[in-house]
């Protein structure tokens, strides 16, 4: 197996359509607030020390490059043999989602890991941008039709090039799904979503199920702490982490992985990383589940910065597609 993106460590899912093996668990790449490249590099040797082999990026997180340092460094040190046993993600920003640009705005992401490929690359959210070097927020003057027929097709051609093994998506919907399988050669192997107690996406993970689509939850936590988080935060998640002698983290990651899904889940600590690797060898009784239905349930990432007065898309309710 020396050859896969596999770990001792982490259980890994086949990725439909030509894809590698995703190892279910992955580190985020978007430390939010922003750390010197420095930080994010040292964050990569700890991981890979500790067990991590997949990655998630995109251009618009800006770790591209440190991630990329990271990864010569545990190949020079050789506590991995080769590349292969990494699994690495990229997003295409929304200012490159034009059929045009997708082919050198993957170019630019591997020559910025300074790698021959990526495991998956993803459109980062349902949307494009003036064409401009990758900035956030979008202005909102700035957003244009997104032609995902166009779009999706040169991410085909990304993969037929060999410049990414899998191709997917992120931020779609059930809709958006339909829409982009109904002219795809080669479906989306996975949708990048937020998934977690607090917003369970209980259909969306059916629906992708049966479409042979692998769903990945973002912000597993409920993303960056400090200001208000529901997941660490939730009463329900503190006792049944309290009876199980764990942690609030590892019972809302440990809830996601019981979904048969696969997770990113930032920290740049060594401890909480691992910490966030020990939910492999326990598991959820169902009154826990039934107990966790019961969080109240809303979008931690509403995606009010996709949206614009100008259009095309509107509103929030338009973005999602009035799902929930
Ligand atoms: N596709 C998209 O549109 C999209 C959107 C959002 C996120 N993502 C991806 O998903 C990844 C994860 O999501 P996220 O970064 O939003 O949030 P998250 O993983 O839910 O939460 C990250 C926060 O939790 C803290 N943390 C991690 N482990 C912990 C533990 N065991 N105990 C207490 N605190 C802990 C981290 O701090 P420390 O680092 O200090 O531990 C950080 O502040 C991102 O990094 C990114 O790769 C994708």
């Amino acid at each position: 197996m020396a050859n896969e993106a596999t770990s001792e460590r982490i259980p890994s899912i086949k990725l439909n359509h030509g894809g590698a093996s995703m190892p279910v668990l992955g580190l985020g790449m978007a430390p939010n607030p922003p750390v010197p490249d420095e930080v994010t590099k040292i964050a990569v040797i700890d991981a890979v020390e500790v067990g991590y082999r997949h990655f998630d990026t995109a251009t618009i997180y800006f770790t591209e490059k440190a991630l990329g340092e990271g990864i010569t460094e545990v190949l020079n040190r050789g506590m991995i043999q080769s590349r292969e046993q990494l699994f690495i993600t990229s997003k295409l920003w929304v200012s490159d989602a034009h059929p045009n640009l997708v082919l050198p705005a993957l170019k630019t992401t591997l020559q910025n890991m300074k790698l021959e490929y990526l495991d998956l690359y993803l459109i980062h959210w349902p949307v494009s941008g003036k064409p401009c070097p990758p900035a956030y927020p979008i202005k909102k003057e700035e957003f244009l039709p997104f032609d995902l027929k166009g779009v999706w097709t040169a991410m085909e051609e990304c993969q037929r090039l060999g410049l990414t093994k899998a191709i997917g998506v992120s931020n779609f919907t059930r809709k958006k799904l339909q829409q982009l399988m109904s002219l795809a050669t080669v479906p989306p192997a996975v949708n990048q979503v937020e998934v977690n107690p607090t917003w369970q996406q209980k259909e969306l993970i059916e629906f992708c199920k049966t479409k042979g689509i692998l769903v990945t939850a973002y912000s597993p936590l409920g993303g960056p702490l400090g200001g208000h988080n529901g997941v660490m935060e939730s009463s329900v998640l503190k006792n049944i982490a309290q009876a199980k002698g764990k942690t609030v983290a590892q019972v809302a990651l440990r809830w996601a992985y019981e979904h048969g899904i696969s997770i990113v889940v930032k920290s740049f600590n060594k401890d909480r990383m691992k910490q966030n690797l020990e939910i492999f060898d326990w598991e959820l009784s169902s009154e826990d589940h039934a107990n966790i239905r019961t969080i109240p349930q809303h979008r931690t990432c509403d995606g009010l910065d996709y949206t614009s007065p100008l259009g095309p898309i509107h509103t929030i309710e338009e973005l999602w597609d009035g799902e929930v």
